[in-house]
């Protein structure tokens, strides 16, 4: 086991590039598995979702190498259908699996994925759609059993009741080899949807519409080999720009697509930051006291991202004022509130309504990263706060954040990952 040590209150300056997205590499990955070929994806993250999602595609039949951020897959050998429950369980994610295995085998064998850290995450929206395609959805002794039929999947209308994300993902990876024309109403718009749509249109797919409410996909016989490269993170872009924030700091991420990043960056300019855009560059400039933020609401894209919503609202922590934060896409996505007031935040909390009254200054605090997000906000409270700050159960972070330790110490700050059992020196 491991943690992390930060001495805090060092203002973060510099230039960084941005890793990949997470979000989209999983599902890019499992789109692998549709293709008679090979797939190179450049741009993946060094991360364990990535690590289960390539143990998952190996298990599966699929040849697959990793070279730095380039990951290449030979979907040709696939051979079975199933996912065991161990790695099943690796992944809150590795739902989306049920659609590339369906439409790449006719057959899906999954174990349901429960509950996660942030909420019970039912997955009846993947399921339904499913069976609108003709399948046969089957639950039994905790396993979902998907079966096409003799007929295999057949193009259909679905009308999504909530533009869940991996819903919308896991019909466009059954509707690409599916007979005839899928069309998906209120579709999730996230840039990550876009993103797999890409990389399965050079593949020669047919998906329209795709970052839209509506896309339409045009079945097709066979996809090819192609190379793609993934998009950069949105989240940890924010999550980066929020950390140099609460430091008063100045930070450039080079190379990020800045209309992904908007709705984290307009309340970050509510809270006084200097926020300037230019073509792939975005950078940020901080003031010594940040202004409350009244009021964020998180939301389906183009909406505040539930994602960024932990470490949000780290940073109203210590903004003068106070903030509401209302969390509408998860149901309990508040863990991170108890962790933060350990720092001597002021936060209450009733349903998923959040208010955050801002103090001068945070102390350093021994916390736990209660899952990825609020891992986030334990290391952007940490960099803030006067004082050493120990963050234990990092495994959580390590699964969306690619070596933050080191993107964040070559910006400034002073952290580092230590064995559980270290000495460690605060300040
Ligand atoms: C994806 C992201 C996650 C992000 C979330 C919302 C990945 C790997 N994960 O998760 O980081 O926080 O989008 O932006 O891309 N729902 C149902 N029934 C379903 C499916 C979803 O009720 O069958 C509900 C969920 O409980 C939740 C809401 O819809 O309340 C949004 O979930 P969804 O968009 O599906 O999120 P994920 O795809 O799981």
């Amino acid at each position: 086991m491991e943690k992390i040590i930060i001495n805090g209150s060092k203002r973060l300056n510099g230039e960084i590039a941005v890793q990949g997205a997470k979000n989209s590499v999983l599902p890019i990955l499992v789109a692998t598995l549709l293709i008679d070929g090979v797939s190179v994806i450049h741009n993946c993250p060094c991360l364990s979702d990535v690590d289960a999602t390539i143990k998952i595609l190996t298990y599966l039949g699929c040849r697959v190498t990793r070279e730095g951020h380039t990951v290449t897959v030979d979907a040709r050998g696939v051979s079975k259908n199933d996912v065991p429950e161990t790695l099943m369980h690796e992944m809150r994610s590795s739902i989306v699996f049920l659609g590339g295995i369906l439409g790449r085998t006719g057959k899906a064998v999954l174990s349901t994925p429960g509950g996660c850290e942030i909420g019970l995450r039912p997955i009846d929206l993947h399921l339904s759609a499913m069976e609108q395609f003709g399948a046969t959805v089957k639950t039994e002794n905790g396993l979902i059993i998907c079966s096409a039929g003799e007929k295999g999947l057949t193009g259909t209308k679905i009308t999504l009741s909530f533009p869940s994300v991996g819903a919308t993902e896991n019909i466009i990876l059954a509707g690409v080899l599916a007979k005839g024309t899928t069309v998906i109403t209120n579709a999730a718009r996230e840039p990550e949807i876009s993103d797999l749509a890409d990389f399965l249109n050079r593949c020669g797919a047919r998906i329209h519409g795709a970052g839209d409410s509506t896309v339409t996909i045009e079945g097709v016989n066979k996809l090819c080999s192609t190379e793609h490269t993934v998009i950069p993170d949105r989240i940890a872009a924010s999550t980066y720009m929020i950390a140099a924030a609460v430091t008063n700091g100045r930070i450039c991420l080079k190379d990020v697509i800045p209309s992904h990043i908007g709705p984290a960056v307009q309340p970050l300019r509510e809270a006084g930051c200097d926020v300037r855009v230019s073509g792939r560059w975005v950078c940020l400039s901080a003031p010594p006291r940040l202004h409350r933020i009244r009021m964020i609401r998180t939301m389906p894209y183009p909406g505040f991202p539930t994602d960024v919503q932990a470490q949000i609202m780290a940073l109203t922590s210590v903004c003068e004022g106070t903030s509401v934060i209302v969390e509408n896409i998860f149901e309990s996505r508040f863990k991170h509130i108890g962790e933060l007031i350990r720092f001597g935040a002021k936060i209450s909390a009733e349903g998923r309504m959040a208010v955050v009254e801002g103090v001068r200054k945070l102390y350093g605090a021994n916390v736990k990263a209660t899952d990825l997000r609020g891992g986030s906000a334990m290391i952007i409270a940490g960099l803030c706060a006067e004082g050493t700050t120990q963050i234990s159960e990092i495994h959580h972070i390590d699964r969306g954040y690619e070596k933050p330790e080191e993107v964040l110490s070559f910006l400034g700050a002073d952290i580092r990952r230590v064995k559980d059992d270290e000495k460690i020196d605060s300040e």
